[in-house]
């Protein structure tokens, strides 16, 4: 991809000032020339195109607060593309979150700016495996993360993200079922319920970084400080959190408890994106971030625009058994 320099004008300046004027406490000013053409470019076209931005919590601060139209965690990401009435999606976020977006809009253009921005859980599973699995346990159905293919999907009986993950788990009124690939999140589900889980070894190569034993200091250095995770980490971390959520749970809990001091652990671009609208919070950030979701950038999704590039297709078989299961997800929770 040939990536254009774009002009900073007087025309852009003045046009994105006041956007700038939100976001300049996470974005250096030094930086904003780079990205304020490319916000104006994708802004403008995104209208011709009827298009709308989808981005995830953890993109960064130009792209969430600069073009994103709609933001959220998963399973927002997949309500919200149930609902829009654009003609193109444009998926900020990873493959599997584009992919879902298709399943629920088959007929619409659904567009990633890097189709190369995969995820070590998706990564972790095959629809063999789960093949696999069933055989190994006849009649046990199965939970699957979103944050898989959608081959894998396509032999699941039911999604879940992480903002509904025990409540899809309880709605199946069974007593044991198998739930893939996430196994620190079945670990989180299973200490919240009497279901059995059957667990794979899958595991975010960002969430599995923390430990426990990393996140005791703050405690010491910062009295009364919050700390939130993602059920995506190991089980001493979340032992040693306030609060276990989805990114958007973790999102709730700021704004709505506005805390003095808080950890989010969790990706680094998270802290900043809530960061601009909870002045009053004060952030402690250990950085960890997901090499997948920086693979998107502006101007990948500029580009992605006007060339109306990558377009996410789904072999038509595996995308109505896929779609069924994240179907079955959205009527449950
Ligand atoms: P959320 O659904 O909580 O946003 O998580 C998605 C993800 O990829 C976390 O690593
Ligand atoms: Fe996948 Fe982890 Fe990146 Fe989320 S943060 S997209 S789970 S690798």
């Amino acid at each position: 991809m040939t990536v254009e320099t774009l002009e900073y004008t007087p025309a852009i300046a003045a046009a994105t000032a006041p956007l700038y004027e939100r976001v300049r406490s996470v974005i250096p000013e030094i930086e904003w020339p780079v990205y304020a053409p490319y916000i104006a470019a994708i802004n403008a076209l995104k209208k011709e195109r009827n298009a709308v931005i989808l981005a995830h919590n953890y993109q960064t601060p130009q792209i969430f607060h600069g073009v994103a139209d709609l933001v959220g965690d998963s399973l927002a990401l997949a309500r919200l593309a149930a609902e829009t009435d654009a003609d193109v999606i444009v998926l900020c976020g990873v493959h599997f979150m584009a992919e879902t977006a298709k399943l629920i809009n088959p007929s619409k253009t659904v567009l990633i700016p890097d189709v190369n921005a995969g995820c070590s859980l998706a990564e972790s599973i095959t629809a063999a495996d789960v093949r696999a699995l069933r055989a190994a346990h006849p009649g046990v159905p199965v939970v699957t993360y979103v944050n898989t293919s959608a081959a894998v999907k396509a032999e699941t009986d039911v999604c879940c993200t992480s903002g509904n993950a025990q409540k899809i788990v309880e709605s199946l009124g069974v007593d044991r079922l198998i739930f893939i690939p996430d196994e620190y999140l079945g670990k989180h589900v299973a200490s919240q319920t009497d279901v059995e889980l059957i667990l794979w070894q899958g595991h975010c190569e960002v969430h599995e970084r923390f430990t426990g034993k990393d996140l005791r200091p703050y405690r010491e250095q910062y009295p009364g400080i919050i700390l939130l995770a993602h059920p995506e980490c190991a089980q001493d971390v979340l032992r040693e959190a306030d609060y276990v959520g989805s990114t958007a749970g973790m999102i709730r809990y700021v704004e709505e408890r506005q805390p003095k001091q808080v950890v989010m652990v969790t990706e680094c671009s998270m802290s900043d994106n809530v960061a601009v609208s909870n002045p009053n919070v004060e952030f402690i950030r250990p950085c960890s971030l997901c090499p997948h979701m920086k693979m998107i950038t502006l101007p990948k999704i500029l580009h992605s625009l006007q060339t109306m590039t990558t377009a996410i297709a789904i072999d038509p078989a595996v995308a109505a058994r896929a779609r069924r299961s994240v179907e079955r997800m959205l009527e449950m929770s």
